[in-house]
């Protein structure tokens, strides 16, 4: 079998490495792919915006059975609208299932008309109402409604870091068509996870909970990012929780998805914050696998990935048991001096970045230049350490950074630390 990967990423070479796992398939392509993905398969170069007319040329006539996208662009631009109709089988949802993640307004009402947990909250299309009901919530979160590289929530620490956000979007025009509205809602304060399912629109399957560490320093400084490591599955976040998850989020949410004739068949992730009472609340959808998430979730799954997607393609995912191994698996990633904001780019990377038993570096912002690996990103790559704890895994990730190097090259030293102190 053939598959066909779309992405860049670190995520995108963990679908593909996990793809190659698979003793069902023969060949990975990926659109783009990223210098580590050229090892597993082959990288070719097709632009990815609609009507997708080269790459549904491309997957005809190499014959690919089954096309997995990473991020959700393209999701959100209709690939899925556009490939389906040719005959193509595409994990990924339909542009208007990509909303729950494109629209934030979309989001936050669907979840209200279909009973699904979230904060409180007011949609606003214009500067004067946003502000004066700000005015009067202060300590509400500000969300723009559509895609802003996660620059578009801000949970504001004075009233002038708020107005001046509410100025940006709808006097600066900072966010151009994603600032068309903005949610404002309550602000919740517990613990924040993320639950990875599988869905064909009618049967679901959970893959990992997972957490992730979006700012950039240590003891979470520094301005917020993609994500600086992750680790799943979560150890306190016991059997009742993610019971209580399924019943109230996840099968809500993929019903409702039914109801509203929404064909979903791809990934939910589901960012929750859970309060002090353990009640799951949604933060926000995305249409995807997360970046570095998949990282750690893919390689704990023990299904064959290619039969997982071609059912979820095929709307057969009752048919598959799905096992997940019973391991840990934590991802440190190794940035670019000064992302995420400017950094450069080339340096060489060197070191041991072959898959061991219990580690694996997946590549993110790489390439390859006249044969040497050079970086070519903010995140550079993306070091897996799997053990039968979560600090064994912790632990094995740290210790394989120690034989990797490039100029300017920095990285977390506490991804998992928090989980560790809560277990203690
Ligand atoms: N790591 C967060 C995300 O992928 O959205």
């Amino acid at each position: 079998m053939k598959v066909c990967v779309i992405g860049s990423g670190g995520r995108e070479h963990a679908i593909a490495w996990k793809f190659s796992k698979s003793s069902n398939v023969e060949k990975v392509f990926c659109v783009p792919g990223n210098g580590g993905t050229a090892s597993i398969g082959e990288n070719i170069n097709i632009p990815l915006k609609p009507p997708f007319v080269d790459l549904i040329k491309f997957i005809k006539e190499n014959k690919i059975d089954i096309v997995f996208v990473g991020p959700e662009k393209p999701i959100i631009d209709g690939i899925t609208d556009y490939l389906e109709p040719e005959g193509i089988k595409i994990v990924a949802p339909t542009s208007n299932g990509g909303m729950i993640e494109g629209s934030k307004v979309f989001a936050k009402l669907f979840m209200k008309k279909y009973g699904i947990p979230t904060a409180e909250f007011e949609v606003f299309e214009d500067f004067d109402s946003a502000k004066a009901f700000f005015e009067k919530h202060t300590d509400w979160v500000i969300k723009v409604n559509g895609l802003a590289a996660g620059k578009g929530v801000i949970v504001p620490s004075s009233y002038e870091e708020g107005i001046k956000f509410l100025e940006d979007v709808f006097i600066n025009d900072k966010f151009g068509d994603s600032g068309d509205k903005v949610v404002i809602e309550k602000r919740i304060s517990g613990f924040e996870i993320s639950v990875f399912v599988i869905t064909d629109g009618e049967d679901v399957k959970l893959l990992s909970v997972a957490q992730d560490h979006k700012r950039a320093f240590d003891d979470d400084k520094g301005p917020n990012t993609g994500g600086m490591g992750s680790y799943a599955p979560v150890p306190f976040v016991k059997e009742d929780l993610i019971k209580d998850i399924m019943k109230k989020i996840i099968y809500p949410t993929v019903d409702g998805l039914a109801k509203e004739g929404i064909g979903y068949k791809g990934i939910i992730y589901a960012g929750l914050m859970v309060d002090d009472k353990l009640n799951p609340y949604v933060l926000e959808f995305n249409c995807r696998l997360g970046d570095p998430e998949a990282q750690v979730v893919l390689p704990l799954i023990k299904t064959d990935f290619f039969e997982l997607s071609q059912a979820t393609a095929e709307k057969l995912l009752k048919k598959i048991n799905i096992e997940i191994f019973e391991k840990f698996a934590t991802v440190v990633v190794l940035a670019s001096q000064g992302y995420p904001e400017k950094y450069e780019v080339g340096k060489e990377i060197k070191g041991d970045l072959s898959e061991k038993e219990d580690s694996i570096v997946f590549h993110a912002g790489t390439t390859i230049k006249d044969g040497k690996l050079l970086t070519n990103g903010g995140r550079v790559l993306g070091v897996v350490g799997i053990g039968n704890s979560l600090q064994e895994s912790i632990s094995k990730a740290y210790k394989r950074i120690e034989g990797i190097e490039f100029e300017g090259m920095f990285y977390r030293r506490d991804i998992g630390k928090k989980a560790l102190e809560r277990l203690l």
